[in-house]
């Protein structure tokens, strides 16, 4: 009855691997870096890190908005059903086309699932790309006045684990928001807030924004943020969801909160 978590090391990874074995349930982490190695890439190792399982967990990389996602992940239901898995929970973008191509071939599988649909990290600030810009000062954006719901990853991983180890959860999509919306004007003036340093917010256009990917993590990259941003910016995401509420019968953490737990664990303290 083992549950395998894909993306062990990541920022939901890690807190699902955390909680389900403080509930005592096996598991096994996912990750190029873990035994047996699991690489999306490399479909013919998926079998040894699928052996015994019978859940598993989904946090896709680079992206579910990346081309080659819906069939990567047709590929993967198929090995994981032919391995006996009986249930999956995905990962899934909000506001992202491709990644609700990824839900229904989810969907049309044979496995029970529940698909965990999130809005932008809170944790981007302070694990992801959004770090070192906080700590610059700057966080530049083509996100111009838009309000994003932010959610906290420890709501996911809550979230997620309240599907792999109850059936309640089954054939359940699940939109988890935080419980404001926060253009990133507002979000780095929280930050501030929180840390008494000045960042800022500088929007950017979607040309600038790949231009400058491009000279640091290359164009494939660059094209595949760019879109990303080009769809989730564009005001679809713009509203409240309820999948916290509806999954564990509570509200959702606030970003106040989490900006000032970050300040205290002095990840953005400079110098
Ligand atoms: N960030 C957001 O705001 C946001 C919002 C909604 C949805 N999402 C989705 O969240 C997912 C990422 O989840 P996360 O933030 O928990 O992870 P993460 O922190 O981005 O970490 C990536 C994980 O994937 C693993 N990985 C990298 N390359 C891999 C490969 N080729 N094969 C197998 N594993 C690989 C990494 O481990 P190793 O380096 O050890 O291989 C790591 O465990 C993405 O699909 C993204 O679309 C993100």
């Amino acid at each position: 009855m083992t549950t395998l978590v894909i993306g062990s090391t990541g920022k939901t990874g890690r807190r699902i691997v955390r909680r389900l074995n403080d509930l005592g349930t096996p598991v096994r982490g996912a990750s190029r870096r873990s035994t047996p190695r699991f690489d999306w890439q490399q479909p013919s190792a998926w079998p040894a890190a699928l052996q015994g399982v019978t859940s598993v967990y989904v946090s896709y990389h680079p992206d579910l908005a990346a081309p080659g996602a819906p069939d990567t992940i047709r590929a993967f239901t198929t090995a994981a059903t032919r391995a006996g898995v009986r249930q999956l929970v995905l990962l899934s973008g909000r506001g992202e086309s491709n990644a609700q191509r990824c839900e229904q071939i989810v969907r049309e599988s044979r496995l029970s699932h529940t698909l965990i649909r999130a809005s932008w990290f809170f944790q981007n600030f302070t694990e992801g790309d959004l770090l070192e810009p906080v700590l610059a000062g700057t966080v530049a954006l083509p996100a111009g006045m838009v309000g994003e719901p932010f959610v906290d990853v420890n709501d996911i991983a809550d979230v997620a684990v309240a599907a792999l180890t109850g059936d309640q959860h089954d054939g359940r999509l699940y939109e988890l928001t935080g419980p404001r919306l926060l253009t990133f004007a507002e979000a780095t003036a929280e930050m501030s807030e929180a840390t008494g340093r000045d960042i800022r917010y500088a929007p950017i256009s979607l040309e600038q924004f790949h231009a400058a990917l491009t000279e640091s993590v290359g164009p494939d990259h660059a094209d595949l943020l760019t879109g990303l941003c080009r769809e989730v910016f564009d005001g679809r995401n713009q509203s409240l969801g309820r999948g916290v509420q509806e999954a564990l019968g509570r509200e959702p953490r606030d970003f106040a909160d989490f900006c000032r737990t970050a300040t205290r664990t002095g990840v953005w303290t400079t110098a």
